[in-house]
């Protein structure tokens, strides 16, 4: 199992007020499994991404990434395994405006310690469609191509779990496919598990599982009605 969430909770608090955004939450994901998360605005989508990869603490409950209980590691080891394990793609791609689209990738690999590789940066980018792209700024780059490059930032450690929240939200619905489709791929291909977080209905064929996130419950989607 790459992830298991047990009755994990979070509770936000502003002076006396308290505000759950994640309720009871149990969800295990398998490898090669890829999971769509669907849900309103402000439902808990974002904070149920966030608490997965470790971004986040849980107010309650359990969660173990490959095997391992998150709560228990000290901060440092919870930023080694976010890099070594977890491959997070933002909404907005979150590329640095300085760095090329090589040096994105070789950012990651430096922080990293080189301790694992996918493959070299140039033929992950290449597999992207991104060849002919390596030394371009975010700014020189259209949204799809700076989506692509994210994408490929989040793998260059080859990662188990990959997260991806609204991952097509500045594409059209061609390029959004197409960027969906890889993000599947890589996870049937090797091994991987995934979880994005979507409003395009369009994609929901690509992906094992459908699930459904509503006022911080997470449920299967058919059985929501
Ligand atoms: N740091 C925080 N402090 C207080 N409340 C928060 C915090 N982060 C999120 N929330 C609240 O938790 C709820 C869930 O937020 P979240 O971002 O997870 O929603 P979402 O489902 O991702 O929404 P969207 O589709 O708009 O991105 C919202 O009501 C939000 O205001
Ligand atoms: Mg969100």
């Amino acid at each position: 199992m790459t992830l298991r969430m047990e009755k994990v909770s979070k509770v936000f608090r502003d002076g006396p007020n308290e505000f759950k955004a994640l309720d009871n939450v149990t969800l295990d994901v398998k490898e090669g499994e890829f999971i769509a998360v669907i849900g309103p605005s402000g439902s808990g989508k974002s904070t149920f991404l966030s608490t997965a990869g470790a971004l986040l603490s849980p107010t309650s409950g359990a969660i173990m990434v490959d095997g391992r209980n998150i709560e228990k590691l000290s901060a440092k080891k919870k930023t080694m395994l976010r890099l070594e394990k977890i491959g997070f793609v933002f909404q907005s791609a979150n590329l640095i405006p300085y760095l090329t689209v090589m040096d994105q990738l070789r950012v990651v690999n430096v922080l990293a310690k080189n301790k694992q590789r996918y493959e070299t940066e140039e033929e992950l980018l290449r597999h992207f469609g991104l060849g002919d792209r390596l030394k371009n700024f975010p700014s020189g780059l259209s949204g799809g191509e700076r989506q692509r490059v994210a994408i490929a930032r989040a793998l260059i450690n080859d990662p188990k779990l990959i997260l991806a929240d609204e991952p097509t939200a500045s594409l059209d619905s061609k390029r959004g496919r197409q960027v969906v489709e890889m993000l599947a791929a890589e996870v049937r291909d090797r091994g991987k598990s995934g979880i994005m977080v979507t409003h395009d209905e369009r994609v929901l064929d690509l992906c094992d599982r459908v699930l459904m996130m509503k006022d911080g419950q997470l449920v299967e989607a058919a059985t929501v009605s």
